[in-house]
């Protein structure tokens, strides 16, 4: 199986998990428990939400995580700061990469961004270097889309 028909079939999953249920956190949280489990090789799959000028942590799966991330900090914060998704092959070479698990070794961010407002981040964690490529940032920002479409977005 291809990666994009993995997606293809992940964005089905998602879309099941979501239709008719509009909260946001309820539909994050479900988000990035179905990501985590069926994509391979993670250790860390979860949101960070934009709040007051910062990313604070949301809904997840895996070990506890840093809780605050200013922007332009680490890799989530210089995804929300640029509003793109950053696809990082080591984490050990990118400055100022937070290391909120040793076992991380690549790490992909997308932002999350509604009618041009930045609501936050997802961010994967893998303990496999070069983990994710461009098919995962095309099949995982296409997932994104579905939960920004069912959310009701906070204010
Ligand atoms: N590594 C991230 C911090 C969040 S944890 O990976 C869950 C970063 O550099 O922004």
């Amino acid at each position: 199986m291809t990666k994009d028909d993995f997606y293809q079939g992940l964005d089905s999953q998602l879309r099941s998990w979501l239709e008719g249920e509009h909260d946001y956190i309820a539909n994050a949280a479900n988000f990035c428990a179905l990501v985590y489990h069926s994509l391979p090789d993670l250790n860390w799959a979860g949101f960070y939400l934009y709040k007051n000028g910062e990313l604070v942590l949301g809904p997840f799966q895996g070990k506890p995580a840093c809780v605050r991330i200013p922007l332009g900090s680490g890799v989530c914060g210089t995804a929300a700061q640029r509003r793109q998704t950053i696809v990082v092959d080591n984490v050990h070479e990118f400055p100022g990469h937070i290391a909120c698990d040793s076992a991380s070794n690549s790490e992909i961010v997308v932002p999350l961004v509604h009618t041009s407002k930045l609501l936050g981040v997802l961010d994967l964690d893998s303990p496999t270097l070069a983990r994710f490529d461009d098919a995962d940032a095309q099949g995982l920002n296409q997932l994104v889309e579905i939960f920004l479409a069912e959310a009701e977005i906070p204010n």
